[in-house]
């Protein structure tokens, strides 16, 4: 059930993936497909391949980077600032991503700083929370979303909520083929919503896009797209491969 005020939003990370020559052919395909505009479609191809995706995807579907640093220049090796990506017309920018929380040390004062950082300079956010396998076992998933959500939510502004689309990704999902069950995702959803109308405004809860991640493919992303909290996906693995159209068609 597609919630008529939040516009539904699926996002491809094809994360260290791809070669020019195959991005340029998943950017054909999509394009090929058609996409009527109602759902929000976002793709994030490896930063040294943003400027080819830009040129060749046809709009509305937008393009995103995977990361993005806090300061608008300077001596920072290997980084991309918010401001070089405004600059080249990339829309989008991906932050806090579990494997960059996992393996690049983001700590979520770092997600926050970068969040702030991008929304500053025009930049629209995809926010990745999400708990561990262990995290779950041990009943502390809405602890661990939430301790990573605070951290944002101290560092912006009520305003700057509108420009992020927050995806769930619990970790254990991710790349494993263990989709979270619809009434799984649906509960976190439900509570991460309750939890910014608390804490944020119910304005911003009523409003703000949750969609989820973890192994989403063109098969089981219906029945998660009927869930009334679930407003589109973050697709990994599958944005790689032709379904990618079909999980961008699943809210239709
Ligand atoms: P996956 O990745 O679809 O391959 O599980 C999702 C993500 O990491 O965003």
């Amino acid at each position: 059930m597609v919630n008529p005020n939040r516009k539904f939003f699926v996002g491809g990370n094809f994360k260290m993936n791809g070669t020019v020559d195959m991005i340029n052919e998943l950017i054909n395909h999509l394009n090929n497909a058609k996409l009527d505009g109602k759902t929000e479609v976002v793709v994030a191809p490896p930063s040294i391949y943003l400027l080819q995706v830009k040129e060749k995807l046809t709009p509305p579907a937008q393009v995103a980077a995977q990361n993005c640093y806090t300061a608008d220049s300077g001596a920072y090796t290997g980084e991309i600032s918010p401001s070089q990506l405004q600059d080249a017309n990339i829309e989008w920018v991906i932050l806090g991503h579990s494997e960059r929380r996992s393996m690049f040390g983001d700590t979520d004062k770092f997600v926050a700083d970068k969040t702030k950082a991008a929304i500053a300079n025009g930049l629209k956010v995809i926010l990745c929370v999400g708990e561990s396998q262990e995290e779950r076992e041990k009943d502390i998933t809405m602890e661990v979303n939430e301790r990573q959500l605070e951290a944002v939510t101290k560092t912006i502004e009520e305003k700057d909520w509108e420009h992020i689309v927050l995806a769930y990704e619990p970790v254990w999902a991710i790349g494993t083929g263990l989709v979270a069950s619809p009434q799984q995702a649906q509960e976190v959803h439900a509570d991460l919503r309750q939890w910014l109308g608390q804490r944020v405004s119910q304005k911003v809860a009523d409003s703000i896009r949750i969609i989820y991640g973890g192994s989403v493919n063109g098969k089981n992303c219906k029945e998660l797209a009927r869930q009334p909290d679930i407003d589109g996906f973050l697709v990994g693995g599958a944005s790689l491969k032709p379904e990618f159209v079909d999980i961008c068609k699943s809210a239709d």
